[in-house]
């Protein structure tokens, strides 16, 4: 008997809701369903695969960075841009070459501009740059460019950060801040910045004026600038130092957040390490690929070959032993999904169905089901041999 099932048992109400369903089916209307939900526009407007802009503004910083202002192109059907938190990035989609290319660059223009028609982005020609040494040599005021929606989480959490935010920026890492200090001052964001902001020498300081404007305008916002090389009155000088942070901290609590090129951050989470705030006080924007040169065991320099299996096609490549998997599929003209290059979105995820690569572990935020089944990140693999992948397909703009 103990196998007998009872049928009168009906703990959910299913058998008392079936005739209840089939009735409603019965009298339902036979008209079609809607193809579009409201929710499906509003996730659209939110994260749209691709954004179509113009440059309306161009604006030179010294010889080596540029702020663009960019609006919608009506004309290839964005009617507006997708709004954003304060510290997010978008991408930007390059064609140069037989390369195809996604390049993430921090929003520096205030959410609220965004619904307005404008994003600013601050690009900074950097050492190796490629993608941006292009766009500050090629981009010109009416041209077109192609984005994709806002993307990140270096923003400014209520439930999780403390009122209180402390910013360790350096050279372009001041764009995610300029947003964020640009929100505080409008009101978007409620919470206080106090930004130690490192450069060189004064003259080499971007956005100063308009930095010292946002201060300005709301006592939550404050910042100091450190120069390394050349002090100058009026100044800190020399590095951003535990003691550094500490003399400009405010009492209580307080949320540590850092961007700036990846050299500076060896050198600053030792300093933040020696102020034993708890983990979840810490933030950091990985910004951009593993750069320092890489050392395995079994790294070795010269160049491997790389099977890719697409969803159509199959071809090989070449894919040196100190570049992204992520770099050579671009050389190669594959165009695979990513978005932050640091290991941290899963845009790029791909299988790995054969081959020895090398993850350094701090750009490894797999989840462990992926470590399992042989996904890799290609924006922070390095071959070990010759390798097989497969990779997903990208929507391409039109
Ligand atoms: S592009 Fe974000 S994980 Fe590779």
């Amino acid at each position: 008997m103990a196998n007998e099932v009872n049928l009168n048992l009906d703990p959910r109400g299913f058998l008392e809701i079936m005739p209840q369903r089939a009735a409603a089916f019965e009298a339902a209307s036979e008209a079609p369903l809607p193809t579009d939900y409201p929710v499906n526009k509003l996730m659209r407007a939110f994260h749209p695969d691709w954004q179509y802009a113009r440059i309306q503004k161009i604006e030179t910083h010294g010889p080596g960075a540029k702020s663009f202002t960019l609006v919608p192109d009506e004309s290839k059907g964005t009617k507006e841009l997708a709004y954003f938190s304060a510290g997010q990035y978008i991408c930007v989609y390059l064609a140069i070459g037989a390369s195809r290319l996604l390049r993430p660059y921090s929003i520096r223009s205030a959410p609220a501009d965004a619904p307005a028609g404008k994003y600013i982005l601050t690009i900074k020609r950097a050492q190796d740059g490629f993608a941006s040494d292009y766009i500050l040599d090629h981009w010109k005021e009416g041209g077109a460019v192609t984005l994709t929606g806002p993307e990140g989480n270096f923003t400014y959490e209520p439930l999780r950060d403390a009122k209180e935010i402390v910013g360790i920026a350096g050279g372009s890492g001041i764009t995610p801040f300029f947003s964020l200090a640009a929100a505080i001052a409008g009101g978007a964001e409620d919470c206080r910045l106090t930004l130690l902001y490192g450069s060189r020498r004064a003259e080499d300081i971007l956005l100063k004026d308009e930095l010292d404007a946002l201060a300005r305008q709301t006592d939550k916002f404050k910042v100091i600038h450190v120069l390394s090389d050349d002090p100058a009155e009026g100044y800190e000088s020399g590095f951003i130092t535990a003691d550094l942070i500490k003399k400009h901290t405010p009492s209580g609590d307080y949320s540590l957040f850092l961007c700036g090129p990846q050299e500076m951050y060896a050198y600053c989470d030792a300093q933040i390490a020696a102020l034993a705030l708890p983990p979840r006080r810490v933030r950091h924007e990985l910004f951009g690929a593993p750069s320092a040169r890489l050392t395995h065991p079994n790294l070795k320099d010269g160049a491997f070959t790389m099977k890719v299996i697409t969803r159509n096609s199959e071809k090989e490549a070449p894919c040196a032993a100190n570049e992204s998997l992520l770099v050579a599929l671009e050389r190669a003209g594959t165009a695979v999904p990513s978005r932050c290059r640091s290991g941290e979105c899963g845009f790029c995820h791909t299988k790995l169905l054969s081959g020895e690569v090398f993850i350094p572990s701090d750009f490894d935020k797999r989840r462990l089901a992926d470590v399992a089944y042989n996904y890799i990140h290609p924006c922070v693999t390095f071959p070990l041999s010759d390798i097989t992948i497969e990779v997903p397909g990208q929507k391409e703009p039109v």
